[in-house]
């Protein structure tokens, strides 16, 4: 297995190193690529991502990835949007569960998933600016919103065999032609359905988030639901994803780069090691997955957390620790 690992900038370069720890404590073999990209780099050479870090990249089975800050240049154009398009990572999957001992915010019951669409949509790159006016072309396609919908479905399967498709189709056409081909996948699958308005969504993932199980959506709604969704299951230093293809797969925290803490050695690992986890789980290493999950809850019940937890470990004593927690699982 031949991991391309891109700690990219701020924190990105705190947490990654602390993931890597765990994996190394299950003694895989996994061969890593490191490769530097980013703000820093853009810094260096002006350009943050150049066309043989992809050739690279494209070389590895699959990436983990830490956070990218945005450089201040109107022309920028994300790293990762770019990433996951030239890669093809279309499903982008957000688990959000209550973990041990963390105080939340509102509801304390749920266990939920955000399947977003990665490729398409807002993020489609077709903008124009011009004096008095600007656009952005949202792109839905049949095949972009057939394999977001079967991805859904496939993940419902193994759960509660249910979706809800998440939309705007009461004003946007797109949405409606989102919405029916979730539909009929949905029924081509036996999975049942139900739908549900954005912004009603919104609103309920902070009250009943607990009658959710597989929620799919489009590209800007699924960004936007996540990380309401990372505050209510107790912060983003907590929350993991996976960007899957049919070809590669990228594993990140959902979180950014986070200068505003960067470079204090306080930042939460637990979202980029639960993002290894969820590597390990796309591997097959189902086994090594479930002995983080088990460190992880170790740590969080022995109150070892950062500052964004209420804690006064650091990033080191928490990514220690739970690197210890899997060693002795072992
Ligand atoms: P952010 O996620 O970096 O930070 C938001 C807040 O959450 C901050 O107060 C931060 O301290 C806190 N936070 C985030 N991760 C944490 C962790 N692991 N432990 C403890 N606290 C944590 O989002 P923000 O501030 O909007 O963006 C900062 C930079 O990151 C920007 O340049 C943005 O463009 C970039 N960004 C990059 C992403 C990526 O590469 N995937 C995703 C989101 C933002
Ligand atoms: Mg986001």
């Amino acid at each position: 297995m031949k991991l391309a690992v891109i700690p990219g900038d701020g924190i990105g370069r705190e947490v990654i190193p602390a993931a890597l720890n765990v994996l190394d404590a299950l003694g895989l073999e996994i061969e890593k690529i490191p490769l530097e990209i980013g703000y820093g780099k853009w810094e260096l050479t002006g350009s943050a991502i150049t066309d043989e870090d992809i050739s690279i990249i494209k070389e590895c089975d699959c990436v983990l990835f830490g956070a990218i800050t945005t450089p201040p240049d109107p022309n920028y154009k994300s790293v990762l949007v770019r990433l996951r398009k030239e890669l093809d990572l279309y499903a982008n999957i957000r688990p959000f569960a209550p973990l041990k001992k963390v105080k939340l915010p509102c509801a304390k019951k749920f266990d939920f998933v955000i399947v977003r669409e990665n490729t398409e949509g807002m993020y489609s790159g077709i903008e124009e600016l011009h004096e008095d006016t600007a656009y952005t072309t949202r792109v839905i396609t049949r095949k972009g919103s057939q394999r977001i919908a079967q991805s859904a479905c496939i993940l419902a399967k193994g759960r509660k065999k249910e979706i809800t498709i998440v939309h705007k189709a009461n004003v946007l056409k797109s949405d409606s032609f989102f919405r029916d081909i979730c539909v009929g996948i949905a029924k081509k699958n036996g999975i049942a359905y139900s739908e549900k308005l954005v912004d009603s969504m919104a609103y309920d993932i902070i009250l009943r988030p607990e009658k959710y199980d597989v929620i799919v959506t489009t590209n800007l709604f699924g960004d936007i639901l996540s990380d309401e969704a990372a505050a209510i299951a107790g912060g983003l230093g907590l929350c993991a994803s996976a960007n899957i293809g049919d070809h590669y797969a990228l594993f990140e925290p959902i979180h950014g780069s986070a200068p505003d803490i960067a470079g204090k050695g306080i930042a939460n690992p637990i979202a980029a090691i639960l993002s290894a986890r969820m590597m390990l789980e796309w591997m097959g290493k189902v086994k090594e997955a479930g002995i983080i999950s088990m460190a992880v809850d170790n740590v969080l019940m022995n109150g070892i957390v950062t500052p964004d937890l209420g804690g006064s470990s650091s990033t080191d004593e928490v990514s220690r620790a739970i690197t210890e927690s899997v060693m002795k699982s072992d």
